[in-house]
């Protein structure tokens, strides 16, 4: 490809440690179809003949089929990289014709214009996977109907709120990451086509209809840009990270509500393992791993990140490091959602225990309080006796709405008579009623809501259109 200014051949152990072959040929059907655009180009520039872009593109098609026909067709070691390896391909199939297509491109744009097709190639199809993943968390949010639980803050209980309300937390998140899925999109879906190798191209090659044809929006405005910024695959590896972190936070809940002591999550037998050694055993092994691949696609953004630090301009052999952590935080993301998606939809949640637990624990304390401040209290002094309440409470063993009224008089004499019925599950609930809050016609609303949003990211074909 390169070796005609070398006089001694490279040290064999070095040769074969640069390649990227052996992960980048993933990339074919990408370099297929930016070597087909470019060939048009060329045609259509005058460098190539009618007949030779006919048999170039031919070619293209056959090691297409072959490498679709048999995975031993890849089997190259030889092929520096998937750019060497189509080039190689294609001299092997109509000679020296073949040798004519890389006039005027670089493999700097070549792998520049790949790796954009492969994140928006990933993002089409994440786009899907989350839409049924966010349906799975909406079907549990709607069966769960007027079912109450505890929320918690630093994972002490705080206040009661619907099922509903709880799920429709991880539904925002989740929406959230499609959208910022799509916003990368549109600024990754550009073509370096015709940047060269770092200059632009050394002849005059139409770089719109090569954009155009590859389904890009148009050509990237700077070809030194262009060839050495991988700022979009950091962005898709960011976002990815975003949902990682998003589903392991999803995990853990799921865990530890599975735990005896919480009893809200009854774990699927299907995506669950038991032990070899204690046979009581059910562990929550895919939530574990979800949890844990999050680490890994975090991992991803930070190589990434590090990877593009204080490096300059243009394209540096580093850039060639791009790919395995993208590659990885892609296929981690795309094996994990499908699971997670069938495992919501086979886990059980145990509504009797979940309401159970919103009834217990003084999470009625701020609406004690709310109703003192309702009655002319100042809300700091309201918060003050409802605290001397639930000490007293406390020290009888009791619930707040369980105290005598002469005893919650003598701490503070706006306590009357209605105060024990405005502490039931329903009236602390509806007490929330504010759009965002657990209010049960707020939730209702928030469902609807959310069931619009998945309607419309599935309405979209890709999440182009957003
Ligand atoms: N395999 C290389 C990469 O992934 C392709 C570009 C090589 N360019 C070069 N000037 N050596 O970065």
């Amino acid at each position: 490809m390169w070796s005609g200014r070398f006089r001694q051949p490279l040290d064999p152990e070095f040769e074969k440690w640069q390649r990227s072959f052996p992960y980048d040929q993933r990339l074919l059907p990408f370099e297929l179809a930016a070597s087909r655009a470019h060939a048009n180009a060329l045609e259509h520039a005058g460098v190539l003949s009618s007949e030779e872009l006919s048999e170039i593109l031919k070619a293209l098609a056959e090691i297409g089929r072959r490498a679709e026909s048999s995975p031993e067709f890849l089997n190259d070691s030889e092929a520096e990289d998937v750019h060497h390896f189509v080039e190689k391909q294609l001299a092997a199939l109509i000679g020296a014709t073949g040798y004519k297509l890389h006039t005027g491109r670089s493999r700097n744009e070549q792998i520049a214009t790949d790796l954009r097709l492969f994140v928006r190639h990933s993002i089409d199809t994440l786009h899907t996977l989350i839409a049924d993943w966010i349906e799975a968390i909406l079907a549990h949010a709607d069966a769960a109907g007027g079912a109450a639980m505890p929320s918690y803050t630093h994972l002490q209980p705080a206040e009661p709120v619907l099922v509903a309300h709880w799920l429709l937390a991880y539904v925002e998140m989740f929406l959230r990451d499609a959208t910022r899925l799509a916003d990368c999109r549109k600024r990754a879906n550009l073509c370096p086509l015709g940047s060269g190798a770092v200059a632009g191209a050394t002849l005059t090659i139409n770089r719109q209809a090569m954009a155009a044809e590859l389904g890009f929006d148009g050509p990237t405005p700077n070809s030194i840009d262009a060839t050495s910024d991988r700022d979009f695959a950091i962005e898709f590896v960011d976002a990815l990270s975003l949902l990682a972190l998003h589903l392991s936070r999803w995990a853990e809940e799921m865990i530890l509500f599975s735990t005896s002591a919480y009893g809200f999550v009854e774990l699927p037998e299907a995506y669950s393992t038991g032990s070899s050694a204690m046979p009581q055993k059910k562990n929550p092994d895919l939530l574990e791993l979800v949890r844990g691949k999050a680490a890994r696609v975090t991992g991803c953004a930070t190589t990434l990140h590090t990877l593009m630090k204080g490096l300059p301009l243009a394209y540096n052999k580093d850039l060639q490091e791009t790919q395995e952590a993208l590659f990885d935080a892609s296929d981690t993301i795309l094996g994990m959602l499908p699971l997670v998606t069938g495992f919501m939809n086979s886990v059980e949640f145990n509504e009797t225990k979940m309401s159970a637990a919103a009834q217990t624990g003084f999470m009625n304390a701020w609406a004690a309080a709310a109703y003192l401040v309702e009655r002319g209290v100042p809300s700091r002094l309201a918060h003050e006796a409802v605290g001397k309440a639930v000490a007293l409470a406390v020290e009888r063993g009791c619930d707040l709405q369980k105290l005598p009224l002469a005893d919650l008089q003598a701490i503070h004499a706006s306590f009357d008579a209605s105060f024990h019925a405005s502490l039931g599950l329903t009236e602390v609930l509806a007490l929330h009623d504010v759009p965002g809050g657990t209010a049960p016609r707020h939730v209702k609303r928030a469902l609807q809501n959310a069931r619009e949003r998945l309607a419309m990211l599935r309405s979209q074909e890709s999440l182009a259109a957003r």
